[in-house]
This record gives structure tokens, C-alpha cells and sequence, in this order.
């Protein structure tokens, strides 16, 4: 694939994500079918979560875990030296020489970009601020492949917070290289989608709109995400949106479409949807595991 480290889903192109999709279908049917692979025997993932997490950090291990390798890392930079004031470079570097590939979550945009540079290793971005989360969009590209069965042409609504949704930002650019797909972005006026990515998206020609009022006629998808209290600089205008989108029973009974979140959710989805065909977003976390199989794989392959 030519590709040393995954920061940013522009790292790679339509080919190279389609390459990875049908990579993680072979992963799926092998998780199963419940064969042991070996593939990554004597490999070790490092996981450096400056951040919680529990889906990502936890399926990058059961990934490599999965394909025959170990895994290493810390989730509380309190038990690290961090806190006797080593420098991040210097932690990367130390790391790099352990592990044989590196997963980094931040809350700083660009930290990952930066480990890659200090590391001798791949690093992949396990989530950086509000900046990407591209294991998380390949993870959601392959939910609407396999529930959907195309990309190509369908109709996207993004709901909730639009400004620090990394996830969302990740999964705009990657859609805007499918052919004919639609976005709708539901938000209040104060979590509206960045003009960045309003840019990127006029620059490409996709067709999109803006609203507050939760319509979903004609969607294909709808992506309901937090809104996020770490994000917000000023926690009154975190108390002022907080609660303001949810997702009810009313605006999805009886449509045809897919409810996916990349979750943790707190309560913008009734959780009587849970109950309906239309709700995959724990089938969406489920993919997170052979979907980074197959980008373990592809990193590690080409070393
Ligand atoms: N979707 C996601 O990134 O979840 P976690 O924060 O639990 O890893």
C-alpha cells in the first residue's frame, strides 16, 4: 500500500480504503469461522492512550490479539514517567524501540502527526482532539458496505455535534471520494459542521445541506453522535446545547435506513431504538475488530 503510518483518512485514496474494506471482510469471515491466525506472532502493538477510551483501545488489542500478537501500553499517563515531566518525544522514541507498531490517542490535534516523526515504528491515529479518528472511518465505511452494500449514491445525515466531532469530520472527507453520496448536517447553530469541511466538500462537488430541524427523509444513513463536554472551552455553552438532539422512535420507525453512532453514547438516542433492524451501531463497534486486523496487517506487511 505504500503507506508507513495512518494519521489522517487523506493519508490514502479511495483504492487504499477499498483495499482495506475487502481486507476486513476476509478478517471478519475469519473471526467467524473461530480460526486462529498466527500472522503477528512475536509482533507487538503499543497502546498510548493519553485519553479514555474503551472501543478503540480495546479492539486494536483484540485485533492483535486475534492474529497472533501481544500487546503492551498504558491508559493512565498518571503511572507513567509523563508525570516526572519526560517529553513526548522522548516517550515515543523509548516506545518505538518495544513495540513493533504504535496506537496513539491524544487530546491534542496533531499529536499523532508528531509521534510519526519521532518514531521508528507506524504509528496509527487512535483519535487526536477534534482533529481524526480514521481507524474510526474506515470501521464506519465498512459498516455501510456491509449493511448497506454500496457507498456509491447514498445519503448520509450527520446529527449532534458537528463542530468536535472528529469521527464526523473524518467520515466527511472520506465519503466526499464515493461517487453521487449526499450529506445532510443536523446541528444547533453553535455545533454547525466547520467551515473547513464545508470548503473540502464545496471544493469536491458534493452535494450537501445544513438544518436544525431532524429531517430524514430519503436518508440512507443517519450518524447520531455525542454531544462531547471535553470539547467544549466554556462549559456554559456546553449546558446551553446539552439534550438539544435526540434521536426517538418517531423519526426512524418505518424509514429505510441504518442508525449507526461511533459511541459511547449518553442519551441522544432513545434506547428503544436499540430494539429495531435499523439500529447497527453495536454491530458498527463489533467491526472495529477486523476492520483493524486487516489495517494491523497492511502497516505491518510492508515492513
Ligand atoms: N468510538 C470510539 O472512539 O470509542 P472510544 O472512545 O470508546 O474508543
Amino acid at each position: 500500500m505504500g503507506l508507513k503510518h495512518l494519521i489522517s483518512i487523506r493519508d490514502i485514496g479511495k483504492k487504499e480504503i477499498l483495499n482495506i474494506l475487502e481486507e476486513s471482510k476476509k478478517m471478519e469471515d475469519v473471526l467467524n469461522s473461530k480460526k486462529t491466525l498466527k500472522i503477528m506472532e512475536g509482533k507487538i502493538l503499543a497502546t498510548l492512550f493519553y485519553e479514555p477510551s474503551t472501543r478503540t483501545r480495546l479492539s486494536f488489542e483484540t485485533a492483535m490479539k486475534r492474529l497472533g500478537g501481544s500487546v503492551i501500553g498504558f491508559t493512565d499517563i498518571r503511572n507513567t514517567s509523563v508525570m516526572k515531566g519526560e517529553s513526548f518525544r522522548d516517550t515515543i522514541r523509548v516506545v518505538s524501540d518495544y513495540g513493533d507498531i504504535i496506537a496513539i490517542r491524544h487530546p491534542c490535534e496533531g499529536a499523532a502527526r508528531l509521534a510519526s516523526e519521532y518514531s521508528s515504528v507506524p504509528v496509527i491515529n487512535a483519535g487526536d482532539g477534534s482533529n481524526q479518528h480514521p481507524t474510526q472511518t474506515l470501521l464506519d465505511l465498512y459498516t455501510i458496505k456491509r449493511e448497506i452494500g454500496r457507498i456509491d449514491g447514498i445519503t448520509v445525515a450527520f446529527l449532534g455535534d458537528l463542530k468536535y466531532g472528529r469521527t464526523v469530520h473524518s467520515l466527511c472527507y472520506a465519503l466526499s471520494l464515493f461517487k453521487d453520496v449526499e450529506i445532510r448536517f443536523i446541528s444547533p447553530e453553535e455545533l454547525r459542521i466547520p467551515r473547513e469541511i464545508v470548503c473540502d466538500l464545496l471544493e469536491r462537488g458534493v452535494k450537501f445541506q445544513e438544518m436544525e430541524t431532524i429531517d430524514l427523509e430519503g436518508v440512507d444513513v443517519v450518524y447520531v453522535t455525542r454531544i462531547q463536554r471535553e470539547r467544549f472551552p466554556d462549559p456554559n455553552e456546553y449546558e446551553r446545547v446539552k439534550g438539544k438532539y435526540k434521536l426517538t422512535l418517531e423519526h426512524v420507525k418505518d424509514r429505510d435506513l441504518i442508525i449507526m453512532h461511533p459511541l459511547p453514547r449518553v442519551d441522544e438516542i432513545d434506547p428503544r431504538i436499540d430494539d429495531l433492524p435499523q439500529a447497527k451501531y453495536f454491530q458498527q463497534s463489533f467491526y472495529g475488530v477486523p476492520v483493524r486486523m486487516a489495517i494491523l496487517k497492511m502497516l505491518l506487511d510492508q515492513k
